[in-house]
This record gives C-alpha cells, structure tokens and sequence, in this order.
C-alpha cells in the first residue's frame, strides 16, 4: 500500500480527503498513513524471514507514539539513542528485549534507565563507554549485554552528514584496534559481549557498501572466534534507501540474496535497524501556498513550512516531491523556488522547481517527508510545529497538537532582580 494516491484529481490518504484533513486541522501537518507503515514494516520483515531476523526500528527517523504503536504492534523493535526515544519505545509496548541502544555519548543516567529495564543490548562507542557501563551494571548488580560498533571505513556513497562508516567519522572502533577492546570488554565483569554492530550510513540505495561492509569485518569475526569470544548478534544497521525522485530503491529481495548466505554462515542472529525505510514514504508534510512573488531574476511560491519543519533540502540538499493537492490547479506551470518564511536563504524546500502556477491558499503536499522530517523539526524564528495527524482507512486523528504560544515559551521565565 502507499498511502497517498490522487483519485479524480484530489490527493487522498488511504480513503480521507487530504483537503478535508487541513480544512479541519489546518496547516502546516504532517500525515501518516498507518496502512503503509504496517506493509513497510511486514514488506522488511518477510523479505528477511528465512534470516529470522529481529527488526528494530530507529525511533530517530520519527519517534511519534501513535507511529511507534502502530509498528510495536506488528512486533518491530527498537533502536534507541536517548532516554527519550527509550522511554518512548517502552511506553508503546516494546518488549525491553527488542529494544537495542545506540549512539556515541550515552549519558550515566541512560545507562541506568536501560539496565534498570533490561534492554536486549548497548551498542558501546568506546572503551570509556564499556568501563562507565561496567560500573553502571555493577552498582545495580546486573549484566549489560553489548555490541561493538565497529567502523568499517566504507564510503556509501550518500550525503557526508549521513555518511557514518568512514574513518573520519566520530562512531565506532576501527578494526584494527576492536579485537584489542572485546578483549578487555570480556575481563569485565558486568559486560556481556553479545554482538558485533554496523551502520555505514543512510540513504544507501546500492548494495555494494552493505556487502564491503560485512566482508571487511568478517576477518574479525574469524579472530574473535579463534580467540575464544562467542558471539550472538550480528548487528548490520539501517541506511535503506528509498525513493525521493526517481532513485530506485535498493530491493530487499537483492538485499536478502546478497547476505543469507553470509550471515548464515556466522551461525548469528541478525538484526536490523531501519529508519527510513519504514516510514519515510509513510508520510507527507502538507502546506499552504502564501503567496507567488516574481522579481525580474525568479520567481518564489512562499509556503506556511520552513526549514524548521523539514530541514532535510537546507541541510542534505535533499529532493523532496511536491504536488498540489488539488490536481485543477496543474493546468499552467511555471519554475520557482518553493521557500519558507524564515529569515535564512537555506530557508527552501525546493530550487528552481517545475509546479502549477499557484496561488495564496492552495494547498502543496511534500511527499516522503516521513523520515527525519518532524524529528529534525524546530522552534527556529519562534516557531510552533505543526501539527502530525495519522489515517488509518477512512478514519483520521490528530496525533500530536499544532504547538502553541504556551508551548513555545513553556519552561522559560523572567530573569527575577
Ligand atoms: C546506528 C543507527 N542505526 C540505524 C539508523 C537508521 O538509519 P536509516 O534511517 O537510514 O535506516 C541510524 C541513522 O542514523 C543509525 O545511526
């Protein structure tokens, strides 16, 4: 399932009326369509069936609860980085042994809270990150199940703010030195080593670094083996492309043929941690044209979204779709930039873009705008964020209010004399 398709030139979610939705709630919103998120995660999920894999979903691509439920309900799991998105994930009923931490600056107070719920496994970052967590595990009596990241050093040919599998990157072990420090992770006696963990990067839409990735940490593998370190888990990420423009999308089936084998071979469970791929096509950012400005050098279709809504064209030079919601309005077209009422000239959504000619009021839908899109968002230029509703068939729901003032200015207060 999609989720969005045009029927006699209106854009509809599942069975709703898009304009029905913004009459309604206004705009600017987000828009999920729960029917797509369950297919994409059972699409995953079965293309890798004969792996049995655990499926844990990066809660960073979007982290919204009625989304989250919507996915632990069809038994994915989690990918964590704070104490946010763990307690998030726990609170749509992830099971703890789904639920897997990342990131490279865990505090103190994280390592707790996941020990204290027992969660299926760290991904450490560093040898000061297994000593604080052994003490962490000690003082609480338990075990802390971990995976090394390891930092392969491949290009995966994606934007550099994405690409996280480089030597230059900030995350992981180099090979070279990661046997040295699963050694010392297994003199320590709260740490359990349970796997090895990858992830080279996002918006990976061909094989090649997925498979020079495993094939570079399969000598590793051997050693730890030969070395007397068992492992359980083989960690390989998330960084599934899909489509913005015309890009075809890497095919799990491609995908799953490339590494059975491999990872049969290793004799470990294999997890997956996918972001993207699970709901970035799930959802749109719908927004109101504010005006048409033409100057002799362009022209400009200024919306009611900014980069503090979707930062991912200022920030990735990302491509987004954009389509009108109502298919009349395509008759006569034009090329203009489509931008934002921020104060910054990185304030754009789309450069010189073919649309219909609009006008104030019409309404724009910025399609795959569910990943990374409402988690990146900010107050930037005191800003609410806009709304994120959710459809399923033919029934919709505001599933995070528009911000308000109140909002906005929550928590601060008047230097006092
Ligand atoms: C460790 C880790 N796992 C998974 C993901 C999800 O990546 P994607 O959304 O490309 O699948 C990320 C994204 O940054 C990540 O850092």
């Amino acid at each position: 399932m999609n989720g969005f398709k045009y029927i006699g030139g209106e854009l509809y979610s599942e069975d709703v009326k898009v304009a029905e939705i913004a009459k309604e709630v206004g705009t600017p919103f987000y828009l999920y369509s729960s029917g797509a998120l369950f297919n994409n995660y059972h699409e995953f999920e079965g293309a890798f069936s004969e792996l049995n894999p655990l499926v844990c979903y990066a809660y960073k691509a979007n982290s919204n609860l009625a989304l989250c439920k919507v996915l632990a309900g069809a038994g994915c799991g989690a990918d964590v980085v704070s104490e946010g998105e763990l307690r998030k994930a726990l609170q749509v009923g992830v099971p703890p042994e789904k639920i897997v931490f990342n990131g490279n600056g865990k505090t103190l107070r994280e390592l707790n809270l996941a020990l204290e719920h027992d969660i299926l496994m760290f991904n450490v970052d560093s040898d000061e990150e297994m000593v604080s967590l052994n003490s962490t595990a000690a003082e609480l009596r338990k075990k802390a199940r971990i995976s090394l990241r390891v930092n392969p050093d491949i290009d995966p040919k994606t934007h550099s703010h994405i690409a996280t599998g480089l030597k230059e990157s900030k995350f992981g072990f180099e090979i070279s030195s990661a046997i040295e420090s699963y050694h010392i992770a297994n003199e320590l006696g709260n740490l359990e080593v349970a796997g090895i963990h990858i992830h080279i990067g996002s918006q990976i839409t061909s094989l090649e670094p997925f498979m020079d990735a495993l094939e570079k940490i399969a000598p590793l593998l051997t050693k730890l083996e030969e070395t007397g370190i068992e492992l359980k888990y083989l960690n390989v990420g998330g960084g599934l492309g899909i489509t913005y423009r015309e890009e075809p999308p890497l095919l799990l089936s491609d995908y799953r043929q490339a590494i059975a084998s491999l990872v049969k071979a290793t004799g470990l469970k294999i997890i997956f941690e996918p972001g993207r791929r699970l709901v970035g096509n799930a959802g749109i950012l719908i927004t109101q044209v504010l005006s048409l400005k033409e100057t002799p050098h362009k022209k400009f279709v200024v919306v009611d979204v900014g980069m503090n809504d979707l930062i991912r064209p200022a920030f990735y030079d990302a491509y987004h779709e954009i389509k009108t919601v109502k298919d009349e309005a395509a008759a006569d077209g034009i090329v203009a930039d489509v931008v934002g009422p921020l104060c910054e000239c990185g304030d754009f959504l789309a450069k010189d873009r073919e649309i219909p000619r609009v006008r104030g009021g019409d309404l724009l839908a910025i399609f795959s705008a569910g990943a990374y899109g409402f988690s990146m968002s900010s107050n930037y230029n005191s800003r609410c964020r806009a709304a994120e509703v959710l459809v399923k068939g033919d029934i919709f729901q505001v599933v995070r209010e528009r911000e308000t003032y109140e909002d906005l200015i929550r928590g601060e207060r008047f230097f006092e004399n």
